[in-house]
């Protein structure tokens, strides 16, 4: 977690380095600091809370530095407080750094470092790594110049256990920036000049399109017009330039209250983006990045979908449609089950990895495992050149642009669509499906535009209910097959925003045990969307309308809504995709519930976006 930042250019890099935190408080916003070079030394600001504590900081805006580093903060190691926000110096303040990861060896480094004089006033891991810095700096006396800089950072580095992105400037090189990575995010953002360094890309994107993506141990020497780059033996390696096609207003909040809201309204957008054209009228489905063959596809024992929240949710969508057009057994994992459960896995695994960072540690480490047991490794992620897709064997994109608010929403519909896109693609190279199905379902992806944007329309309906159970304490989600699946991940958005305890249960599962909690008043939310099983979820319903509860529907069926409290009628469409529609009023709300007890809808309490640690 936490999010870096960091500026080399002739501009005054504080508001620099400000502006790009608060694009970066979503990973995580317990305090925030920064260091620039001055005349006089480096200085050293921090404050706990939101960076706009920081920004407020007297003196703030006198700094004149060009050069600078910056840190938003997800505890992990000491609580939040002024002493552990970053940057952290070494002992005579030569070295400050920021740091995005864990150090998993930090104790005995610190011990070691001990022995050797240094003093520690923090409880975080980071601290050993400007004191480490420090000490090897000292005894390359031999080395002259940046080079001694650079081997004091990468031996530092080389003694480090754990994940670690960092920045590290130097007192005695105003003109230079040291950068690292491993297994955590980091970019460089090339502009005339002045090179921009961020933990992803949206946070430095209005100061330019040009990016050097780094993989783990390239050591990158920074000055105002040049970026060199190393390995670990310190050889120059080349680096290609990417250019990012987004633009920085699809990082913005473009007039909507909430990046959420905007995001829930993007649905229409991002879901035609996902599919692209990968459907062709009569055409096969393109998906050249992967090449599958009937053989390969034949040999297949078993496909694992693995993720973590969210993504985890898309990926029981995804397991349906795969087995359903594919016939190939296919498991849903949480990774960080799966990465210690020693999973069958051999080379006739087909691994999918999903996430829209590309980036939780969970789901990156078993993405490796995967890899050792020798499986071919397909990883799902939203965002270009993300570590989950440099990873992987494969790699695809939803393509839904930006998403920044914490509770995921269009990354998830996206996710739903690129799995369906998949299944249908890999079920015409397995050629064992009724073409006519195939088609049909291609028909209704491609409406799913259309009839997001009909959904989106009943968001007053879902004010209205959202003002009637705010106050509630529970809220039960149910549902059965695709309509379970929606039915976790609307309890998932409820909870991660509303701070309302909520479950969700397969709705058959109810009467053995969770219907004991249904008492007067209580709100049951059902999905039904299949329309082979709305009649038994019905009943299901039925069963708890009795003992007393209120009840909202979300269909797209014709059925009798006089029973129900309150009812959502949606588009109809194939079953497969449903939950791309019948999530979006349990979207909205969440959003409106969040909204009306007065909560920071984009940011909720002990969450981030990007779950960069273990
Ligand atoms: C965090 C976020 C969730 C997200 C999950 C997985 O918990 O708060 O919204 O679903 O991480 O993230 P990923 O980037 O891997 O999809």
């Amino acid at each position: 977690m936490c999010g870096i930042v960091g500026y080399i250019g002739t501009k005054k890099a504080s508001p620099i380095l400000i502006n790009g935190l608060l694009r970066l408080e979503y990973r995580g916003y317990d305090s925030a600091g920064l260091s620039t070079i001055e005349k006089n030394g480096i200085s050293l600001m921090k404050n706990i809370g939101r960076v706009k504590n920081l920004s407020e900081l007297p003196g703030i805006d006198d700094l004149e530095g060009t050069i600078g580093i910056a840190h938003t903060r997800w505890a992990t190691h000491g609580i939040p407080s002024k002493e552990n926000s970053h940057p952290h110096t070494d002992n005579s303040k030569n070295f400050s750094v920021v740091h995005n990861g864990i150090i998993e060896n930090y104790y005995s480094l610190r011990n070691k470092l001990k022995d050797e004089g240094y003093t520690f006033y923090s409880e975080t891991d980071t601290e050993v790594i400007p004191n480490l810095i420090h000490y090897y700096y000292k005894n390359l006396k031999d080395e002259i110049g940046i080079n001694r800089f650079l081997k004091a950072v990468r031996n530092a580095c080389l003694d480090l256990k754990g994940s670690f992105a960092i920045e590290v400037i130097c007192k005695d090189f105003p003109d230079n920036m040291i950068v690292v990575r491993k297994d955590s995010p980091l970019v460089i953002g090339k502009a005339d000049g002045e090179n921009y360094l961020s933990s992803d890309i949206p946070a430095i994107l209005s100061f330019t399109r040009t990016f050097y993506l780094l993989n783990d141990f390239e050591f990158v020497v920074l000055s105002r017009n040049d970026a060199k780059f190393y390995d670990t033996d310190l050889n120059p390696i080349n680096k290609e330039l990417t250019s990012i096609e987004w633009d920085a207003i699809g990082a913005e909040k473009n007039g909507y209250e909430d990046y959420m809201l905007k995001e829930i309204h993007e649905q229409v957008t991002s879901t035609r983006e996902t599919v692209g054209a990968r459907f062709q009228e009569n055409q096969k489905t393109c998906f050249n990045e992967l090449n599958f063959t009937k053989e390969y596809l034949s040999s297949l024992n078993r496909i694992y979908i693995v993720a973590c929240g969210t993504a985890m949710h898309a990926g029981l969508a995804g397991k349906a449609i795969i087995e359903k057009l594919c016939r190939i057994q296919t498991e849903v994992d949480i990774a960080s089950e799966f990465r210690y459960r020693d999973p069958l896995i051999d080379d006739k695994t087909l691994c999918i990895f999903i996430s829209q960072s590309g980036e939780t540690a969970d789901t990156i480490a078993a993405l490796k495992l995967s890899k050792q047991k020798g499986a071919k490794t397909l990883a799902i992620s939203n965002v270009i050149g993300s570590s989950l897709s440099r990873e992987s064997d494969l790699a695809i994109y939803t393509h839904a642009g930006p998403e920044i608010a914490v509770a995921s929403t269009k990354a998830y519909t996206s996710q739903i669509v690129l799995l369906n896109v998949l299944a249908i693609y890999m079920a015409e190279v397995l050629e064992n499906n009724d073409i006519n199905y195939l088609n049909t379902l291609k028909k209704d992806i491609l409406e799913l535009p259309e009839k997001i944007s009909q959904t989106i329309e009943h968001s007053e309906c879902v004010k209205d209910f959202a003002k009637k159970i705010y106050q509630e304490k529970d809220v039960f989600y149910i549902g059965r097959g695709i309509d379970n699946a929606i039915a976790k991940e609307g309890s998932l958005k409820l909870k991660e925003i509303s701070y309302i305890h909520s479950e969700s249960y397969a709705a058959g599962e109810l009467k053995h045990g969770a219907i004991a909690l249904i008492e007067k008043g209580v709100t049951v939310i059902a999905s039904l969307t299949d329309k082979d099983l709305t009649k038994k979820t019905i009943s299901n319903i039925q069963e708890v309308i009795t003992r007393g509860a209120k009840t909202l529907i979300v269909t797209n069926q014709d059925l009798d809504l006089s029973t129900f409290d309150f009812s959502i009628k949606i588009p109809e469409t194939n079953a497969f995709i449903s939950p791309v529609l019948a999530i979006i009023p349990l979207q909205l709300l969440a959003y409106y519930i969040s909204k009306e007890k007065g909560l920071d809808v984009d940011k909720p309490r002990n969450l981030a976006k990007s779950v960069t640690v273990e």
